[in-house]
């Protein structure tokens, strides 16, 4: 076949045929998961060889097409957990791998889209999983069905009937540690929110047989151990049992009481928990389990045959215990267990039996109380189960879904009556399946428009009626050999066989058969050629199994029991009914008729399950083994009519929306009709008219390799359109991305904008306020305090305050002072006073002593010249010396003739004769206690301060003083006239050391003086240029004093 895919073609073919290899090698190692895609379809050999490659890649599951094929795994598979039944939710049943959850899926969306009640039937033989597989679909349905707390409650219960029902009706076999023993078809039914709201189980043919008797390796039912090992010692001693199984009869004959696969103690709380999660009252379980030990207890009776032959029972406490447990009087079961009651004619005849005889009573009496307990169990659970609501009429009842867990195809041995009913059961259900499925397939052809082609295959109707044909079949001459009066035996019965169904075709004993088959035969056996194989049945044990008999005054006995559950199984209705009770083969067909009636209502889904090994043994795959099962589960003739025609056939939607990236035409999307989109599909993709046909609403392919082919080529593609997608994706991304960090980046902005904008306007507002708040308190200014001037008044001050703060006096002579808002003028004067008094304080705190004295002078010389001698402000900057004359400058007698006297001060003057005021260099010596005139070291005049009357001095800028002295002293000259160049320094020291400042005299014009005797002097003063000392005409001293600039 040629491949044009679009991007295909473009990748080249060698890509293609890379990506068909690869593709291929996985087919090769995993197998096809679709038996329809097998190239060979009609070879057992390639149908067990996939088979084969999946086990050993753990795959258990393949289709053959709707039918789900299973292989018991042995080993726990992590592919049940709830991610898995996740996935397997609402996808369509080929776009994932088969599953058990993709059957369960399927037919709860078929049930919930149509409307249309489901079943699933699991078929296999014993040990092939069937139990495990419908556990696993009820978990399905409880995981992903939606609940609520009414739905939970009906989960719970359906969950843990499980438990119960097996407890009671599953046993350890030699193929099966947990064989159920019965067959079992349970309803789960869902409300109109596809919620389960309640269920029904029905039950099929219990092993009863099991309850008396076990083969090697086998035990009894599970209950009976689980008791034994599990119940409290309480209970156990009510009920009276030993905990220990080798005590009973019922429990050893297989050999096989303890199992290493099985915790019975664990089971026991297992079943004893879910028994009061389907509303066990505490009553119920009580008589529940006194019927189980009544059973154990029954097996232990032991009768003795007594000199007539006729059997005693020699245990009394036995019947005592046997008693209280079925709550029927010691004395009505004893002689019910050894006596038989016959009615004849209207009249009731009661004979002894013998010991065997009463063994077998007793041993029916077990089966049939443990049967009919099993069967009231059932009731019971159903009851729990039933769904309560109102809404739901008759009419509008809920949808369900059934499942059919029953026993499969068995061939052992040694074959009996149960094996006859069982495969009689799968022959049914074969029938069913044959029925079901070719008629499907021939309704969708209709449906389609395609011409139907008649498949060959074997219809097993004629199997079917070989056994259960009224008055011809196999049942009906059962009944009529168990029902007919004289000595009927299992020979006549096969007798009666040979006579009327002998010729069929499908049916052979050892006296008809040819030469060769009657070695494969022995004379008890007759031979049913069934669908999936031949088996030999021998008809010992025939009659009795079917008649399963239990004598009248064991049924009155039980009639008359106290145990609720007893009387609900033994009515007396049965005692007064004259007709035979229908034999167990007839309940049987007619039970499985209803089966089949309840079934052919539903739509079907398949589970085929298939045992891997007879020893439980997980990895090993055995062919005999395997090739047997897939022969009796009709597998090959499944496929063979499912690929009659075409071996695919998929909706032109789903196709389409596979392979449409196959063809630039149908790529991205098809605008058209999905069928047309197909066509043009297939034609770009080079399907020959041969290899296809298109129907209504789905294509059909012929051959498995032209889907290959394109499933191929699709796998190829696929790495094509991923890597568009995960551009896409990316850019996306990244757009979204940018999206997103761009509207955060605005919003962020904005905000921050908006609080700088806020920030700037409150700034704005607060500005306009404070200068309307200063307008207005300037208006104001004048006014007193008030709400309008409060902030102008206190900022003025503020302001005033501050501007004071940094413009401060740096010192005293600095005047300078800010100018005071009135309200403050008086705080300014308080504060300026305060200010130079700090200053004045710190500048005193600063003052040396030298300083001090210092300024003591000049305070004085101020004291005495400013304002008042012209050329004082010339000495004002000059600072005062201590003297003018160093002591060492001195003429050493002068200080010889001073001796201890200090000189405080000695200055060069110059001094004026008091007759012709010719100018003398002398010295001015002060002393602390007199002025002294020195020549040299000669002592000119000494006046003592006491004698100093005065000192003149001029207002101008000379330097010439008068020193006035009292004349009646004739120690003394008479006033003296000096000139100092430092006059105002001179006079300041003299003056302070005399302390006659005071006496300091300033004169305008002229100075007075006075020489010895009362003769006086005048000098006078002018101001010149220059200074001029002279004798005038008039006989004064004329002094010109110099004008000073700053006069
Ligand atoms: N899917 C599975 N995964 C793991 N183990 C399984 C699975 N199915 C079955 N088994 C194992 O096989 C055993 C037998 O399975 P199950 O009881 O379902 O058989 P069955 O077909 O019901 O047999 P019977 O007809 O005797 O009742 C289980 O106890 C379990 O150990
Ligand atoms: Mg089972």
């Amino acid at each position: 076949m040629k491949f044009r895919s679009g991007r295909a073609g473009a990748q080249g073919s060698e890509g293609i045929r890379l990506a068909m290899e690869s593709a291929l090698t996985a087919r090769d190692r995993v197998g096809v998961q679709d038996f329809v895609l097998l190239e060979n379809f009609t070879s057992e050999a390639a149908f067990i060889e996939n088979l084969r490659k999946r086990f050993k890649e753990n795959l258990i599951y393949t289709y053959i097409s709707s039918v789900l094929v299973s292989v018991n795994p042995y080993n726990e598979l992590e592919i049940y957990t709830k991610q898995h039944m996740e996935r397997y939710r609402g996808v369509n049943f080929y776009e994932v791998s088969p599953h058990i959850y993709a059957v369960s899926d399927n037919s709860y969306r078929s049930m919930r889209s149509e409307r249309k009640d489901q079943c699933i039937l699991i078929s296999g033989e014993s040990g092939a999983g069937k139990t495990e597989a419908s556990k696993k679909i009820l978990q399905y349905y409880a995981v992903t069905c939606p609940a609520s707390v009414r739905v939970e409650e009906v989960r719970d219960r359906l969950l843990q009937s499980n438990p119960v029902l097996e407890a009671f009706g599953n046993a350890k076999t030699l193929r099966n540690d947990n064989s159920s023993r019965f067959g079992k078809y349970m309803d789960i039914q869902f409300d109109f929110r596809g919620a389960p709201v309640g269920g029904h189980i029905l039950n099929y043919l219990l092993e009863k047989s099991r309850v008396i008797h076990q083969s090697h390796g086998e035990r009894n039912f599970h209950i009976f151990y689980q008791l034994i090992d599990g119940g409290d010692e309480d209970l156990l001693r009510r009920l009276g049992l030993e905990r220990n199984a080798q005590s009973y009869q019922y429990l050893v004959k297989g050999h096989c009481a303890k199992v290493s696969s099985i915790n019975d103690r664990h089971d026991w709380k297992t079943v004893y928990k879910a028994l009061t999660v389907i509303d066990f009252s505490s009553t119920d379980l009580e008589e529940l389990l006194s019927i189980v030990a009544s059973v154990l207890h029954l097996g232990n009776l032991q009768c003795s045959s007594d000199d007539d032959g006729n059997a005693v029972i020699t245990g009394e406490n036995q019947i005592k215990l046997l008693s209280r447990l079925l709550q029927v009087p010691g004395t009505v079961l004893r002689e019910a267990l050894i006596h038989k009651k016959i009615s004849a004619k209207g009249e009731e005849l009661i004979s002894p039996l013998n010991v065997e005889q009463a063994a077998y009573a007793r041993d029916a009496l077990a089966k049939a109380i443990y049967g009919r307990t099993f069967s009231w169990l059932v009731l019971k659970i159903n009851k729990s189960l039933a769904h309560r609501d109102s809404t739901y009429s008759a009419r509008n009842r809920p949808n369900v879904i059934g499942l059919l867990d029953i026993y499969g195809f068995e061939v052992f041995q040694h074959n009996s009556f149960e094996q006859f009913c069982i495969n009689y059961c799968n022959e049914k259900l074969q029938q069913l399946f044959i029925e079901l499925t070719l008629k499907s397939e021939q309704e969708e052809y209709e449906a389609e428009g395609i011409a139907w082609e008649p498949v060959q295959y074997f219809n097993n109707k004629i199997i079917c009626d070989l056994v259960e044909e009224k008055h011809k079949g196999i049942i009906s001459i059962l009944d009529e050999e168990c029902l007919r009066p004289g000595d009927a035996t299992d020979l006549t019965f096969l007798e009666k066989l040979e006579e009327t169904v002998g010729k069929h075709p499908h049916f052979v004993t050892h006296k008809l058969a040819d030469q060769k088959t009657r070695k494969t035969l022995v004379r008890e056996e007759f031979r049913l050629l069934h669908y999936a194989g031949e088996v030999n049945y021998n008809v010992t044990g025939f009659l009795d199994k079917n008649n399963d008999l239990l004598f009248r005054n064991l049924k009155e006995a039980m009639c008359e029991s106290g145990n609720g559950i007893l009387q609900q199984c033994f009515e007396r209705g049965e005692l007064d009914d004259k007709k035979r009770p229908e034999t167990a083969a007839t309940q049987f067909k007619t039970s499985l008729a209803k089966l089949m009636e309840i079934l052919m209502s539903k739509e079907p889904s398949y589970v085929r399950c298939i045992k891997p090994n007879d020893a439980k043994q997980s990895g090993r795959f055995d062919e005999v083994l395997i090739r047997h099962q897939v022969k009796y589960l009709g597998l090959l003739e499944n496929l063979r009519v499912r690929r009659a025609g075409f071996a695919y056939r998929r909706k032109y939607e789903i196709f389409l929306q596979r392979y449409k990236s196959l063809c630039s035409e149908t790529w991205p999307n098809w605008r058209g009709p999905p069928s047309e989109g197909v066509a043009t599909l297939v034609q770009h993709l080079g399907y020959k008219p041969e290899d296809y046909k298109l129907g209504r609403t789905k294509i059909f392919i012929r051959f498995p390799k032209t889907l290959f082919a394109t499933e191929d080529a699709f796998e190829l593609q696929k790495h094509t359109i991923a890597t568009k997608i995960q551009a896409e994706w990316r850019g996306f991304h990244q757009r979204q991305k940018y999206q997103k960090i761009r509207s955060s980046a605005i919003t962020i902005q904005s905000w921050w904008r908006g609080e700088l904008g806020r920030k700037i306007a409150r700034r704005r507002k607060n500005a306009a306020l404070t200068i309307r708040r200063f307008i207005k308190g300037f208006i104001y200014r004048h006014k007193p305090r008030c709400p309008e001037n409060e902030y102008f008044l206190d900022y003025v001050r503020y302001s005033f305050l501050m501007k004071l703060k940094r413009n401060l006096p740096k010192n005293v002579l600095d005047k300078s002072w800010p100018v005071p808002p009135p309200a403050l003028s008086e705080a300014s004067e308080l504060l300026r006073d305060l200010n130079m008094r700090n200053m004045v304080q710190s500048y005193c705190k600063r003052i040396t002593p030298e300083w001090k004295q210092q300024l003591e002078q000049k305070v004085v010389a101020s004291e005495v010249f400013k304002d008042k001698k012209d050329n004082y402000p010339q000495s004002v900057p000059k600072l005062f010396v201590n003297t003018r004359i160093a002591t060492s400058e001195l003429n050493s007698k002068v200080l010889q003739l001073l001796q201890s006297e200090q000189i405080k001060y000695a200055v060069a003057v110059t001094k004026y004769d008091r007759n012709g005021y010719r100018p003398r260099a002398r010295q001015l010596l002060v002393t602390p206690d007199s002025a002294l005139i020195m020549e040299e070291a000669k002592l000119k005049q000494k006046i003592d301060y006491v004698n100093l009357n005065g000192i003149s001095v001029s207002s101008l800028s000379d330097g010439l003083f008068v020193l006035h002295v009292p004349c009646e002293d004739n120690k003394q000259k008479g006033d003296v006239v000096l000139r100092s160049d430092h006059v105002i320094e001179t006079l300041t020291k003299l003056a302070m050391a005399a302390d006659k400042a005071n006496r300091i005299n300033i004169n305008q014009g002229s100075i007075k003086f006075t020489i010895k005797h009362g003769k006086e002097g005048i000098i006078d003063f002018t101001s010149g240029s220059e200074l001029i000392i002279s004798k005038s005409k008039n006989g004064h001293l004329s002094v010109v004093a110099p004008r000073l600039n700053s006069r």
